[in-house]
């Protein structure tokens, strides 16, 4: 295993030495917070916006945000490579509780885990990837980057069993996002994601595509997508911090378009992949 250095609650130590208690309420209710922020040339991509994020998560669980956000970037910056492309796992639960019950403990220090990965390249960006639907089972916070994403992984995982990269989820008839990423579709020559709301992750990469397109005059809109509509889609893409851009060329047993990745995605790809490099914060 590789035994690089984390952040564990005001140390840096070595992976396999970062220990927690198994009366933390993160490991025991999932009871906490994460967000996942990448970082190119060692410089972290719209870190204003992944803190916001992290503040509108920590107050929805009613947890004070332990730090402010120059404390957070000291914190992050010695686990990062200036010479890679990486990303910033960063968690926040509510901490070691005395007994086991739901109700928040009173004067618990919550726990703070930070590490950091290289960003490998998503296979298959050339050829795409293939996504099936399925009803979206999960809660009504989905606006909030909870740890608590059991239903996530057994969604994502009904697609790995199909061969597929993504769970792309279906809430009465309507799109909202995949399993771990934001959803866009080009329909009738106009990409489309479905507006924020408590349905779906407010994705940064969403945000930057929307910025992306304004800028470079590409016709987009924040709209419902019935799935209907998305089956006649001429391009399908996930995005998210990790996998950036993904083009999705099956859905189900349907090809979408020719089979391959689109113009749209590819015009949008080149602008983000040169976006990426350029602009930090
Ligand atoms: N997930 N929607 C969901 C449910 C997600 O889990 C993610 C990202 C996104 C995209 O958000 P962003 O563009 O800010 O990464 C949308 C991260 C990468 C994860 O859970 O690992």
């Amino acid at each position: 295993m590789d035994n690089k250095t984390v952040y564990l609650n005001g140390q840096y130590l070595p992976l396999d030495e970062a220990k927690i208690s198994v009366m933390d309420r993160g490991f025991l209710f999932g009871d906490g917070i994460y967000e996942v922020i990448p970082s190119y040339s060692g410089l972290l991509f719209h870190f204003s916006e992944h803190m916001k994020r992290l503040e509108n998560s920590l107050s929805s669980i009613r947890l004070v945000n332990p730090h402010d956000r120059a404390q957070w970037l000291a914190i992050l910056t010695p686990l990062l490579d200036t010479s890679l492309d990486q990303s910033i796992y960063l968690q926040i639960t509510r901490g070691v509780a005395a007994t086991r019950d739901h109700a928040f403990p009173a004067n618990v220090t919550p726990t703070v885990f930070a590490m950091c990965s290289n960003i490998a390249p998503f296979a298959n960006l050339d050829s795409g990837v293939k996504a099936i639907s399925i009803d979206d089972s999960r809660w009504e916070l989905c606006n909030v980057k909870a740890t608590t994403l059991l239903a996530n992984i057994l969604l994502r995982q009904q697609a790995v069993e199909k061969g597929c990269a993504e769970a792309i989820l279906v809430k009465d008839g309507y799109v909202t996002e995949g399993a771990a990423s934001n959803i866009f579709a080009v329909i009738d020559g106009i990409l489309i994601t479905p507006p924020i709301g408590h349905e779906i992750l407010p994705g940064i990469t969403r945000d930057v595509i929307l910025e992306i397109a304004r800028q470079n005059n590409i016709p987009y809109s924040e709209d419902i997508i019935a799935l209907d509509a998305l089956k006649t889609a001429s391009e399908i893409w996930l995005t998210s911090s990790t996998r950036e851009i993904v083009p999705v060329v099956q859905l189900d047993n349907e090809i979408i378009a020719n089979g391959k990745p689109g113009p749209v995605w590819k015009t949008m790809n080149r602008l983000f992949q040169a976006y990426k490099q350029s602009s930090h914060e």
